[in-house]
C-alpha cells in the first residue's frame, strides 16, 4: 500500500539529511518499487497539479499529464526530484546562453518511463510531453515552495522570457484535457 502521508514525512525527513537530494531520490526510488500501489492510492483520471504537500521548504505534487500534453518550457529556481508511476515523461532542456541571461536554447533532452526517477537542479529548464496516449501519473518534489517562488516561463518559439503564472500552467492542463476528451 503507498500511503501518501508517510511519503511525505519520508521526505520531510529527507530533506533534513546532510544530502537531501540523494535522500529524497531513494524516498522516490523506494516508492516506485510498488507502482500499483502508488497509481491505487493516487487514482489518476486525468491532466492536473495536486498538491500533496506544501511548505515553504518542500513541495510534493502528484502531477498527472493528459495524453499527448505538452507542458511549455520553464524553470524552478529550486532542485527538484521526479518518478514516474505510470506512463512516460519526455524532458527537453534548455539553457541560457550566458549564466543569468536570456535567451534559452534547447540542450538536449531525457526519457522517463514508468519506474524512472530524475534529479533536476536549482537552474533547469525544462519543457514537459506525454508522448503516449494515456495518462502519465508522476510525483514531483521541490526543495522549496513551488508556489510562491519567483521563476520564468517561455513560449514554444522561446522568443521571450516572462515570470511564471501558475494560473497559465493550469489552463495548459485545462486545454490538454479537453483535446483528450475530444478525441475520444
Ligand atoms: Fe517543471
Amino acid at each position: 500500500m503507498f500511503d501518501v502521508e508517510g511519503f511525505v514525512a519520508q521526505c520531510q525527513a529527507a530533506i533534513a539529511e546532510v544530502e537531501p537530494r540523494r535522500a529524497i531520490r531513494q524516498v522516490l526510488d523506494r516508492a516506485l518499487a510498488d507502482r500499483s500501489a502508488m497509481a491505487d492510492a493516487l487514482k489518476p483520471e486525468e491532466g492536473g497539479l495536486n498538491t500533496l504537500h506544501r511548505a515553504d521548504d518542500l513541495t510534493v505534487l502528484h502531477v498527472v499529464w493528459a495524453p499527448k500534453m505538452k507542458l511549455l518550457p520553464h524553470d524552478h529556481r529550486m532542485w527538484a526530484a521526479i518518478g514516474i508511476y505510470t506512463g512516460q515523461e519526455d524532458n527537453a532542456f534548455f539553457r541560457r546562453i550566458a549564466p543569468g541571461t536570456a535567451p534559452i536554447v534547447a540542450s538536449g533532452g531525457k526519457r522517463l518511463a514508468e519506474g524512472d526517477s530524475v534529479l533536476l537542479g536549482d537552474d533547469t529548464i525544462h519543457a514537459v510531453t506525454n508522448p503516449l496516449r494515456q495518462l502519465t501519473g508522476a510525483i514531483h518534489v521541490y526543495g522549496g515552495d513551488f508556489f510562491t517562488q519567483p521563476r520564468s516561463q517561455w513560449p514554444a518559439d522561446l522568443s521571450e522570457e516572462s515570470p511564471h503564472d501558475v494560473e497559465f500552467t493550469r489552463r495548459q492542463f485545462a486545454e490538454a484535457n479537453a483535446a483528450w476528451r475530444a478525441s475520444q
